[in-house]
C-alpha cells in the first residue's frame, strides 16, 4: 500500500485529544469548585452529558463497525480487541459515576454534604482521567497502527460512513464542533475544507454557536480560590 492511499487517522487522533483535554479541564474545574459555583456546575453537568454521549458514540462506532472489520482483515487483533472492549466497559462505568457526581453537586452546594460530594466528584474525575490515560494510547498503539496497515483510505472512509449510520445524526451535532474545537487553526481549516459546503454553512450558522453556548462552562477559567466568598 503506498503512502497516499493510507487512511487519514487525523480525525480519530483529534477525537482522542478532545476526550483527554476535556477530562483534564473537568478535573481542574471540579477540584476548584466552591458552593457559590452551583449555577456553573449545573451548566457543566449539561455540557458533560454531551461529552459522555460523544464518547459512547465513539465506542459504539469502534465496537460495531471498525473493530469487527479489522478483525476480519487481521485475526491477530483478537486479543487486543477483547482488552480494548474491556477498557470501554470500565470507561463507561467511570463516565456514569462522574455524571452522577456532577449532577449531585449543585444541589449539595451550601449543604452539609458538600465537602464529601465534592471529594467524590474529584475522585470520579481522576478515575476517568486514569482510564482514558490507559485506553487511548493502548488503542492508538494496537488498533490505529493496524488501521494504517490493513485499510486503504477509501475503505477507512467507508467504515466511517457506516459508523455514522450506526450512531446517527446526533453524533454530528456535538462531536463535529467538539473535535474542531480541539484542532489547531491549521487542522480546523483543513478538516472544514474537506466537508461539503452545506455542512460548512450549517457548522458556522448553527452547530458552532450552539456548541459554544454549551462549552462555555468548560472554557471560562474558574476564578481563583481567593475570589470566592468563604463557604
Ligand atoms: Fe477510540
Ligand atoms: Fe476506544
Amino acid at each position: 500500500m503506498t503512502a497516499d492511499t493510507r487512511p487519514d487517522l487525523r480525525p480519530s487522533y483529534l477525537e482522542h485529544r478532545a476526550m483527554r483535554t476535556d477530562a483534564e479541564r473537568l478535573r481542574t474545574l471540579v477540584a476548584s469548585a466552591r458552593p457559590a459555583d452551583a449555577d456553573r456546575l449545573s451548566a457543566l453537568a449539561a455540557w458533560y452529558a454531551r461529552y459522555e454521549g460523544a464518547i459512547h458514540d465513539h465506542h459504539t462506532a469502534e465496537e460495531a463497525v471498525v473493530y469487527p472489520a479489522l478483525l476480519e482483515r487481521d485475526p491477530t487483533f483478537a486479543d487486543a480487541d477483547g482488552e480494548l472492549e474491556g477498557e470501554h466497559r470500565v470507561l463507561a462505568d467511570r463516565l456514569a459515576v462522574m455524571g452522577q457526581s456532577l449532577q449531585a453537586l449543585p444541589a449539595a452546594a451550601g449543604g452539609g454534604s458538600w465537602e464529601r460530594d465534592l471529594e467524590e466528584a474529584v475522585r470520579a474525575a481522576e478515575a476517568l482521567q486514569e482510564i482514558l490515560g490507559v485506553h487511548l494510547p493502548h488503542e492508538e498503539d494496537v488498533a490505529f497502527s493496524r488501521y494504517q496497515r490493513e485499510f486503504t483510505a477509501e475503505e477507512f472512509t467507508a467504515l466511517g460512513e457506516a459508523a455514522w449510520k450506526v450512531v446517527g445524526a446526533r453524533a454530528v451535532v456535538f462531536a463535529g464542533p467538539w473535535v474542531l474545537d480541539h484542532a489547531t487553526p491549521a487542522e480546523r481549516a483543513e478538516l472544514l475544507a474537506a466537508q461539503p459546503l452545506l455542512l460548512r454553512v450549517l457548522y458556522r450558522l448553527a452547530l458552532r454557536p450552539r456548541y459554544e453556548r454549551l462549552a462555555r462552562p468548560v472554557r471560562t477559567p474558574a476564578p481563583p480560590a481567593s475570589a470566592h466568598p468563604e463557604a
